[in-house]
């Protein structure tokens, strides 16, 4: 029995993708495999791709430019969350996820298709987002996933594609995985699976090395307008060309490198490699504008959810209701995030070099050494008294049942 009869498979144009509209047809019998391949900045020619989709049987093969709401929708909240996985990584591939989860369930209801599908193994993270994601959308839709399912090596897939009239890959072939958008490149496998090797300098294509980054440094100076960045050394621009400005100023002095050993959902380690210079900018910025603005209590209690908010979202659990609750806090928190923070690039490092506020909680008259200073000494005292009354009685109990022995 097929196990659907139309289906929109999200398609990329790797081999993986293309073979699963041959195989989805010729053993699961599906009749209708309606391809979509998304636009998020990445670059490739959209195209050949569309093409190449339909040479490998989809009835219709659709593109999509979803730029714009994967850069409003979810990577400005990611910069909102400082959101960094393991204090690192900025989930630049796990942030498209849900995204192109929502436009494929979009599409079968146009369509009327009964499932989609999507070319993910059964090893990596993307298998769990886009499954979290649809089952929590479209609870009535299958989810199809040959390559978890085939069995197949990598030489076995190209020669059934090659069955049916898919072209084996023809240059010879990367050794790497690469993820790309417009936040960012994900590269692993091929000689980066030993995690002793140094990534060779052809693996980087947005960031230039640290040798190889300009002997001047650069001031930037980031405006933020209720915790998200609205310009550029002073120049308003669009979320979208803001991004793309940010990944060019950073990239050019070499700042943006990741090279992590990352915890995957499924329980394994992984080696990845990184560049997202503009969201690293962007999220250091951020950070810093938030550590003039933000209250004590709050900037402690939101860099604690943070963590959360960016584990639940490289675990896939983006349309969860833990993502919904934190959103609601970290909206309440960015009011008063306004502001312009200077970074000087330079050589590889991104360091601030200045910060102001209209809605600054930095009190000058308070903060100061001079003779301005408002802050009553003598106030401290009394403080300091109740404050360490707790310390002083425990040591003296300790040291009384010292005596005892
Ligand atoms: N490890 C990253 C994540 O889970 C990227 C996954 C895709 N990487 C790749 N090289 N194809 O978000």
């Amino acid at each position: 029995m097929a196990r659907a009869n139309k289906v929109v498979l999200a398609y990329s144009g790797g081999v993986d993708t293309s073979v699963c509209i041959p195989y989805l047809k010729h053993e699961w019998g599906v009749e209708e495999v309606i391809t979509f391949a998304a636009d998020l900045g990445q670059g490739d020619e959209l195209e050949p791709i569309r093409q190449k989709a339909l040479d490998a049987g989809a009835s219709q093969s659709l593109v999509g430019d979803l730029i714009e709401p994967f850069i409003t929708e979810f990577a400005f909240p990611a910069i909102r969350a400082n959101a960094l996985y393991e204090g690192r990584y900025p989930l630049s591939t796990a942030l498209a996820r849900p995204l192109i989860a929502r436009r494929l369930v979009e599409i079968a209801r146009e369509v009327g298709a009964d499932a989609v599908a999507h070319g993910c193994t059964g090893k990596g993270n993307d298998q769990v987002r886009f499954d979290v994601a649809i089952g929590a959308l479209a609870p009535d839709l299958k989810v199809l996933t040959p390559a978890r399912e085939w069995g197949m090596s990598r030489e076995e897939t190209i020669a059934y594609g090659e069955r049916y009239g898919l072209p084996s890959p023809v240059s010879k072939r990367s050794p790497y995985s690469i993820d790309l958008n417009l936040l960012g490149r994900s590269i692993e496998a091929g000689p980066l699976e030993d995690p002793d090797v140094e990534p060779p300098e052809e693996v980087f294509a947005m960031t230039c090395s640290t040798e190889a980054a300009p002997a001047q440094p650069e001031l930037v100076s980031i405006g933020f307008e209720a915790g998200l960045p609205v310009s550029i050394n002073g120049q308003r621009l669009d979320p979208v060309s803001l991004i793309r400005e940010a990944n060019r100023l950073a990239g050019s002095h070499g700042v943006g490198r990741l090279d992590m050993i990352e915890n995957r959902v499924v329980g394994i380690k992984s080696r990845e490699i990184y560049e997202t210079p503009g969201l690293l900018l962007l999220i250091q910025a951020h950070q810093e504008m938030e550590s003039l603005t933000l209250a004590a209590d709050v900037l402690r209690t939101k860099r604690q959810l943070e963590m959360q908010w960016a584990d639940l979202v490289y675990q896939g659990l983006w349309f969860g209701p833990l993502k919904d609750a934190l959103d609601g806090f970290i909206e309440r928190t960015q009011a008063t995030v306004n502001g312009t923070v200077r970074i000087k690039l330079h050589r590889g490092s991104a360091t601030v070099v200045g910060r102001s506020s209209s809605d600054s909680l930095y009190e000058p008259d308070m903060a100061t050494y001079g003779a301005e200073d408002q802050f009553d000494h003598r106030a401290a005292s009394g403080f300091i008294y109740v404050w360490g009354l707790p310390t002083r009685l425990w040591a003296a109990a300790k040291r009384r049942r010292g005596h005892h022995g």
